[in-house]
């Protein structure tokens, strides 16, 4: 590429010149013209070429902020995920599988909010309003003074918007969305890239908090939540088994709140239902303690919740044994069984390995390690757990355990459950009680050799 011409400015008179010279031309001065970078390379049209813009006023960190008002919408699971209510003017992407309940968790928190005071505008694109009032009446929602239409065309959406100025817009879904001005079809990736900025500048300009749905998708043919994650404020994901009733609201992106923290549902015949300890739900198919069944105390954003792990190990018919993970991360699960392997000298060599996580939950926290060591090594050795117990912590490649953060607040939520007994790292700040009796190990070795007999 041709390198741009050398620019030389006089700093007294501004006197622009293509070659360097110790006196300026235009107002006398020695010494004063010096070599200007451009401000970018490359062909004109295509990069910012040499002019330069204007200087921006620069401030310091120190300015106080009000942090931002927000509404709350009674639907505390929803609230305390958005971090405490809906922000003004903000944009928030609530992504999810086809079919998972995200229109009906919108069309709920349309009318929450309408009921709170916001005007509310709910746009869809996928289903005729007959469809929506049904569902609204389904839900008990069809006096809710949320405003309702069926409608694709962008323009025609973003001039409605402009006129009815609602506090929150509903948009259901992106992938559905159509800018005039874009030569692709609804759905792709170009496509729904412009529908979400405009929408989401839409947002920032008129002070209108915008919500849109958007579906994961496995095709490559139709563009996935993912492709407008960086231009929304707030990122959710709502989540499950569909064979499950559980639908955890997880944030994973948050700029006026925390991220990571999630909102727990059951969806039932007349909507979702709000689910305020999810504890008990995720351990309430747990019958007495079987091999292979674990009890972890973890933490979800704010709050303490108990999950069960489950792991079936059995000899492998195939050369290749399997390791199948459904709710914890598969390069963990192998991370673990190598470890287990090396430094406690129980091979899974020959064993297929599955490892769930009970109820539909995912959990991401590495204190889950030493839950899913103990699970492996539970049905390794078809022998359960102590009643009432439960297991957190983390295991290092050495084989050494490390406490990990929180550790009152896990040990606070499984008392208050009924568990009496946890096995932990040495050196965390936990501190037994009456109520609870703690076993601290170092490494899991010493673990393998207290609960289940040298291996
Ligand atoms: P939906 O909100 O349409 O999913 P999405 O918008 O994510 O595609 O929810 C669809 C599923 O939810 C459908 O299978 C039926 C179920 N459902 C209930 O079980 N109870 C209800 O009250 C409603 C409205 C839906
Ligand atoms: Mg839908």
């Amino acid at each position: 590429m041709a390198k741009a011409a050398a620019r030389f400015v006089c700093q007294k008179c501004g006197a622009v010149t293509n070659k360097w010279a110790g006196r300026c031309d235009g107002c006398g001065e020695w010494n004063s013209i010096v070599e200007e970078t451009p401000l970018a390379q490359g062909p004109a049209g295509k990069s910012l070429g040499q002019s330069r813009g204007r200087k921006l006023p620069l401030t310091d960190l120190s300015t106080k902020e009000a942090p931002p008002p927000r509404t709350a919408c009674k639907i505390d699971e929803l609230d305390r995920v958005l971090g405490g209510g809906l922000v003004p003017s903000s944009a928030v992407l609530v992504g999810g599988d086809p079919g998972i309940g995200k229109s009906t968790l919108l069309l709920q928190a349309a009318a929450a909010f309408a009921r709170v005071g916001l005007k509310v505008v709910y746009i869809s694109g996928e289903e005729a309003s007959a469809q929506v009032r049904l569902r609204a009446q389904r839900l008990g929602l069809q006096d809710a003074p949320v405003k309702l239409a069926t409608e694709t065309n962008l323009r025609d959406i973003l001039t409605t918007l402009d006129e009815e100025k609602p506090d929150l817009a509903i948009i259901d879904s992106i992938q559905t969305m159509w800018a005039d001005n874009v030569d692709s079809t609804p759905g792709s990736v170009s496509q729904v890239r412009a529908a979400a900025h405009e929408l989401t500048s839409f947002a920032k300009r008129r002070g209108c908090a915008v919500v849109l749905v958007g579906h994961v998708t496995k095709e490559g043919n139709l563009a996935g939540p993912r492709v407008v994650e960086h231009m929304v404020d707030t990122v959710l994901y709502f989540e499950g088994e569909r064979g499950h009733q559980f639908r955890i609201l997880r944030s994973v992106k948050n700029r006026f709140g925390p991220a990571d923290e999630i909102g727990v549902f059951e969806m039932t015949g007349g909507g979702l239902a709000e689910v305020s300890n999810p504890s008990a739900l995720f351990l309430a198919e747990r019958g007495t303690p079987a091999p292979g069944s674990v009890v972890f105390s973890g933490i979800e954003g704010t709050r303490p919740v108990l999950v069960e792990f489950q792991a079936l190990v059995a000899p492998s018919p195939h050369s290749q044994p399997r390791r199948s993970v459904v709710g914890w991360d598969g390069s963990r699960l192998a991370m673990i069984l190598a470890v287990l392997e090396s430094r406690c000298g129980i091979p899974f060599a020959g064993l297929d390995v599955y490892l769930n996580v009970a109820g539909g939950m995912r959990v991401a926290e590495p204190a889950a390690d030493l839950a899913v060591a103990a699970a492996l090594l539970s049905a390794r050795e078809d022998a359960a757990l102590p009643p009432e117990t439960v297991v957190f912590g983390e295991i290092s490649l050495s084989g050494a355990l490390r406490p990990v953060g929180q550790t009152e607040n896990r040990l606070k939520e499984a008392a208050k459950l009924g568990f009496s007994t946890a096995i932990v790292p040495r050196g965390g700040k936990a501190r037994g009680g009456k109520a609870m009796k703690l076993t601290q190990m170092s490494d899991l070795a010493g673990f393998v050799g207290e609960v289940f007999g040298a291996g």
